[in-house]
C-alpha cells in the first residue's frame, strides 16, 4: 500500500523532504482525554495494551486528533520481560511493578524466550489492525525497549534513580548479566521481527536508562546488544534513542541504524558532530516547554528546527510528553513546525 505521507520515511533515510515531519513520544497516552476515556473503558492501562481493538483506536487518536506525520503503535516496552516469565503491575501513580526479579542464576534458568511471537500475538494483531485502519494515511512506527533498559527493569523491579541492582550485577556478576542481556536480544530481535512481518514501517529502540551506564559500561554492554538488533534489520529503519547518553552518541553513529534519538540535554549542534553527517537526528525539545505559552513554545520549536537544519531531522520532543500539559500546548508544537519554512540554500 502506498503511503500518501511518507514524510518520517524519507527523512529516515537522509532524503530530501518538503517540511519537517514530527510526531511525539507518548502521543497516545494521557496528554489527550480521548485515550483517557478508552482507558477507562478497558478497565486498566494492561487490559489496554492486550485488547487489539482498544490499542488501535488509541493509536490512531494523535494521527486523528494532533495530525502527527507518524503512529506509533500503542503498547508498553515491558511486554518483553512479561512474555520471557516476568509479569508486572502498573500501579497508578507510581509506575511498573515486578513481584519477580533477576538476581542469580536460579532465577534467570526460570524465564524462556521460545515462541516469543505467540505470546506477543496480540500486540501484532493490534499492528494489523492499526494499519488496516491507517489506510496508508501515515507510516505506523513500530517499537520495543533496549535490552540494556529491560535489564534494568527485570533485575530491580522497578523504575529508580540509581539503579543501582542492575550496575551492581554488571560489576559482581557479569557473565550472569551477559547470559541475562543475550537472552533479552534475542526475544526483542524475534518481537520486532513480527512487527515488521505485521506492518511496522520503522523500529525504534528506546533505551531510557542508558543514562545510568558510563561511557565504559555502555559501550561493553549496552552497544553490543544494540547492533545485533540493527544488523537484523538491514531493510527497515531503525532508531535508536539512548536517553541521557550524549556520551555514547559516536559509538552509536558506528551502528548501520538509519536514526538516532536526541533528548534535551544534548543541543543539536553537539549531536549533529558526535554523529556525523550519515544519519537522520530525532529529537529533541525539552517537554517541559510545553508548559510554556504558546509564543514560547513557537519561538523554542523554531530555534531547534533552525538548529538541526531542513535534512536528516524528525521532529519530536527530548523525551515522552508529560501526562499533564494541555493538548492545544501540544498542537501549537506539531503546528508550528509542519507550518515552518526552512530557508533553503
Ligand atoms: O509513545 C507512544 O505514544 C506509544 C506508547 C508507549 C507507552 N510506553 C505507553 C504508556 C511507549 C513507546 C512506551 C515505552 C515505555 N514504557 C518506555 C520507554 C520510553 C520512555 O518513556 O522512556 C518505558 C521506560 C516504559 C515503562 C513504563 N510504562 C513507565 C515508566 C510508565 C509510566 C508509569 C506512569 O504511571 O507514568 C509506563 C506506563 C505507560 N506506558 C503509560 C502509557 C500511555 C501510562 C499509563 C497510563 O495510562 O496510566
Amino acid at each position: 500500500m502506498a503511503l500518501r505521507n511518507d514524510l518520517l520515511l524519507r527523512a529516515a533515510r537522509g532524503e530530501r523532504t518538503e517540511r519537517t515531519p514530527v510526531w511525539v513520544m507518548r502521543q497516545a497516552g494521557r496528554v489527550l482525554p480521548e485515550y483517557r476515556a478508552t482507558r477507562a473503558r478497558a478497565g486498566s492501562f494492561l487490559n489496554l495494551v492486550r485488547t487489539p481493538e482498544l490499542a488501535c483506536e488509541v493509536t490512531l487518536q494523535p494521527v486523528d486528533l494532533l495530525g502527527v506525520d507518524a503512529a506509533i503503535i500503542f503498547s508498553d516496552i515491558l511486554v518483553i520481560p512479561e512474555a520471557l516469565g516476568l509479569p508486572y503491575t502498573m500501579d497508578e501513580g507510581r509506575g511498573p511493578h515486578f513481584e519477580h526479579t533477576i538476581r542469580n542464576e536460579q532465577d534467570l534458568l526460570r524465564l524462556s524466550a521460545s515462541e516469543m511471537e505467540g505470546k506477543l500475538e496480540y500486540v501484532t494483531e493490534a499492528i494489523r489492525m492499526t494499519r488496516r485502519a491507517l489506510d496508508g494515511r501515515v507510516p505506523l512506527i513500530g517499537f520495543a525497549g533496549a535490552p540494556w533498559t529491560i535489564f534494568c527493569y527485570m533485575t530491580e523491579g522497578k523504575g529508580s534513580k540509581e539503579f543501582s541492582v542492575p550496575r551492581r550485577m554488571l560489576m559482581e556478576q557479569p557473565a550472569l548479566a551477559q547470559r541475562l542481556l543475550d537472552m533479552i536480544t534475542t526475544a526483542t530481535i524475534e518481537y520486532l521481527r513480527a512487527q515488521v512481518r505485521a506492518g511496522a514501517d520503522l523500529v525504534q529502540v528506546f533505551d531510557s536508562w542508558a543514562g545510568a551506564l558510563s561511557s565504559d559500561m555502555y559501550s561493553r554492554f549496552a552497544i553490543p546488544a544494540l547492533d545485533r538488533i540493527v544488523r537484523s534489520f538491514p531493510d527497515v529503519p531503525v532508531t535508536l534513542f539512548s536517553k541521557g547518553a550524549w556520551f555514547a552518541l559516536e559509538a552509536l553513529s558506528e551502528l548501520p541504524c538509519q536514526v538516532i534519538g536526541i533528548d534535551w540535554h544534548t543541543t543539536p549542534a553537539f549531536a549533529r558532530k558526535a554523529v556525523g553527517e550519515n544519519k537522520t537526528l530525532q529529537g529533541n525539545l525539552d517537554p517541559a516547554v510545553l508548559y510554556g505559552s504558546p509564543e514560547e513554545i513557537r519561538r523554542q520549536t523554531r530555534e531547534m528546527l533552525t538548529a538541526f537544519g531542513p535534512r536528516q531531522h524528525i521532529a519530536n520532543l527530548g523525551h515522552g510528553v508529560y501526562p499533564d500539559i494541555h493538548p492545544d500546548h501540544l498542537r501549537c508544537f506539531i503546528d508550528t513546525v509542519q507550518s515552518y519554512q526552512h530557508h533553503q540554500p
